[in-house]
């Protein structure tokens, strides 16, 4: 099953041609009742569902469907995954086909606007960029408040949140304007963030952000400058990066760009929102995997302990981190190229220690039937972490490092939402099994 319903990609379209009709019949075998709904996408509306009643009181019939595995929220034209065949793309570009030749700006403007942009939009659009990723001054005394050992992450995602009080225009959200300003600078200001964080936690200056470079490579300067005049950037790991960042740019409705929808459809600002979505984000499950992966590598130490470890995890103590994945169920297109990726960074950095480590637990992993029953391959954290270490990065930075190329993902995942018809304030339903209605028992009268 694909992820990503289109009925013009799949075989729904083939299926509806043979039986003439887009239509499912449900017999209510509670009633006798028949009822017809239209199929469409691929899809059934939920609503439809509603008219399935035993009797004019009931409130009709409704789906559960906890952690949303097989309820699409909404229609979207961003990105597409095809989690059997390992299938990527953005706006239709396949994303091995944008790790090659595309960079990361360009790739947030694809998402955002739907189409690359000519050369004269792309130079307008790093120059926008360009002129939004200084800070306010205050914001960096609002980040020195931090403790000197604050997870970068935490920084993160309250300064994100602290920008709403900054921008009060960011309010405006259906002024279109108003919106690209915001888009403007939530994507040129998120590497400043991340690279104060990050110097706030080694105790070292800020390094103001340098129009000459790249947004890669002006990234690692605001990191790794210290006190020569101009810091030398690797044009191999100014690359490497750009590739992760491509790579994570978007992930159509996961955990973090849910929250970013469900939060927006609130109609808050967009900087509110992304603290949401940058909170999901942070989870060890989520974004926060790359950085378990390295601990749990460090943590298994040598080859030699790997069977045991994989024991472990096959008795259900704990997780081999950086495998496994709600829709891939074949490859996760993204892991290949990271694994590429890390080569040519290790040929620059000198090979990390951990690769041999990771490299025979994926082997293990690959041919253990417990892994292959349930589907379990690489992801995109399995490899990634390894090369931020290998970079100079500390393990607390992998998160961040997940946020600052997803911003343009969450932003034009929220600004479809926004403009979408369809869409209302989100607000599921529940199945109610607690006690039934009973009467309120004083104190004393407790036994
Ligand atoms: N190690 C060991 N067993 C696993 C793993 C794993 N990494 N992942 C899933 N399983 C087992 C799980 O125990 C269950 O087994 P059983 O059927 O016997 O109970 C089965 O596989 C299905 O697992 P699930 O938890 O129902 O699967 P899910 O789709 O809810 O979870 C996941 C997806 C990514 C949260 C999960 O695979 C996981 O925890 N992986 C490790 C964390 C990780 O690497 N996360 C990064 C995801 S990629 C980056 C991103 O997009 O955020």
């Amino acid at each position: 099953m694909a992820n990503s319903v289109t009925t013009d990609r799949n075989a729904a379209a083939s299926t509806s041609a043979a039986t003439m009709k887009d239509t499912l019949t449900v017999v209510d075998n509670r009633t006798g009742k028949q009822y017809e709904l239209p199929i469409k996408d691929g899809s059934i509306r939920a609503m439809d569902l509603k008219q399935i009643k035993t009797s004019a009181d009931d409130f009709g019939l409704v789906t559960y469907d906890p952690a949303f595995m097989n309820t699409a929220s909404c229609r979207s034209t961003i990105t597409y995954i095809d989690g059997d065949k390992g299938i990527l793309e953005y706006r239709g570009y396949p994303i091995e086909q944008l790790a090659e030749s595309s960079n990361y700006l360009e790739v947030a403007y694809l998402l955002l606007f739907g189409e690359l942009p000519t050369r004269e939009q792309l130079d307008q659009w790093t120059e926008d960029i360009k002129a939004h990723w200084l800070l306010h001054e205050n914001i960096k005394k609002l980040m020195e408040g931090f403790q000197y050992d604050a997870h970068p992450m935490g920084v993160f995602l309250s300064t994100v949140g602290a920008f709403s009080t900054f921008y009060p225009d960011a309010k405006q959200i259906f002024e279109e304007a108003s919106r690209r300003k915001q888009v403007h600078r939530l994507i040129a200001k998120v590497p400043t963030i991340a690279a104060y964080a990050y110097r706030h936690s080694i105790g070292r200056p800020y390094v103001y952000p340098d129009d000459e470079l790249s947004f890669t490579g002006n990234f690692l300067n605001m990191l790794f400058k210290r006190t020569e005049l101009k810091y030398k950037v690797s044009p191999v790991l100014e690359r490497a990066l750009d590739i992760l960042f491509i790579l994570h740019a978007d992930h159509e409705q996961n955990c973090s760009t849910s929250a970013m929808r469900g939060i927006g459809s609130s109609h808050v600002d967009p900087y509110s929102a992304m603290a949401g979505a940058a909170a999901a984000l942070y989870g060890p499950l989520h974004g926060g995997a790359n950085e378990a992966v390295l601990r749990m590598l460090q943590e298994i130490g040598s080859i030699n302990s790997i069977p045991g470890f994989i024991k472990r995890v096959k008795a259900g103590e704990g997780r081999l981190m950086g495998f496994g994945h709600r829709v891939y169920k074949s490859y996760d297109p993204r892991a290949k190229i990271v694994k590429r990726t890390a080569d040519q960074v290790f040929d620059v950095t000198g090979k990390n220690p951990l690769l041999d480590i990771a490299l025979e637990l994926e082997r293990i992993a690959l041919e253990d039937d417990y892994f292959i029953s349930r589907k379990l391959y690489p992801n995109v954290d399995f490899y990634s972490g390894l090369i931020y270490q290998a970079m100079g990065f500390p393990v607390t930075m992998f998160p961040v490092l997940f946020a600052i190329p997803r911003t343009s993902g969450w932003i034009a995942q929220w600004e479809e939402m926004l403009l979408d018809p369809d869409q209302k304030i989100t607000r599921p339903r529940q199945l109610y099994v607690g006690p039934q209605r009973r009467d309120y028992v004083p104190l004393n009268k407790r036994g």
